[in-house]
């Protein structure tokens, strides 16, 4: 993976930016509390989080699963690789890759949860970056699609982005239910409000 993608080097370039490196705030902890509600105990557990920016995530996820569980990381810019692995450095049971979630060599079966936080909007093929998540995912493993923010303010922003991002949406439940169910997924719980933001649910 090189900067020459686009998406890429966008996000190269807001690697020092606040919103992708600035510490979560106690306006996150009910968004995360609602999140942890739905994950259930992960100590031990394998997770996979594409797309993990600078790791603030991937840090709390890696406490989470503890030394006995592993968080496969990845992420296609490398200077957010870069702060991730800084930021996991004391933690072994968390890798860092330089990678698209559609091209990370996976075992089939070997994760228990996906975790895509803020990052769906972003794969280029959304079809493809399912499926090779639920070819990782273990069956009665599950997919957490999250954002902090509402569906509707998510792609407001970046429609009127005027970059690369621009045309990266997140799409609507019935688009969602789809591309999950061609895949072998199915939905198990939906919210989205302008107070915690977007969560999704999803079981292999
Ligand atoms: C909006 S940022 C969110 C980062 C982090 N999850 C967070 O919430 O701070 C989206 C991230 O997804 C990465 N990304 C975009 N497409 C990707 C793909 N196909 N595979 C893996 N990572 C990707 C970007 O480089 C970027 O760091």
């Amino acid at each position: 993976m090189t900067t020459a993608n686009p998406r890429a080097a966008f996000f190269d370039a807001e690697a020092a930016a606040p919103w992708a490196a600035a510490p979560y705030g106690a306006e996150h902890a009910p968004k995360l509390e609602r999140f942890f509600a739905r994950t259930g105990p992960l100590a031990g557990r394998t997770l996979l989080e594409p797309g993990c920016g600078t790791g603030r995530l991937t840090e709390i996820l890696a406490r989470a699963v503890g030394e006995e569980g592993a968080v496969h990381a990845c992420d296609i810019s490398p200077r957010m690789c870069a702060a991730a692995m800084e930021r996991v450095a004391d933690l072994p049971q968390a890798t860092v890759s330089l990678a698209a979630m559609e091209r990370l060599p996976l075992a089939p079966g070997c994760v228990d949860l996906v975790v895509c936080h803020q990052v769906f909007p972003h794969y280029e093929d959304k079809a493809a970056a399912l499926a090779c998540m639920a070819r990782a995912l273990r069956p009665g493993g599950a997919l957490l699609v999250m954002h902090f923010r509402e569906r509707a303010a998510i792609n407001d922003v970046h429609r009127k982005a005027g970059t690369v991002v621009e045309h990266d949406m997140l799409p609507d439940l019935e688009t969602m239910d789809a591309l999950l169910t061609g895949t072998g997924l199915r939905r198990i719980y939906f919210a989205d409000d302008d107070t915690l933001g977007y969560l999704l649910h999803a079981v292999k």
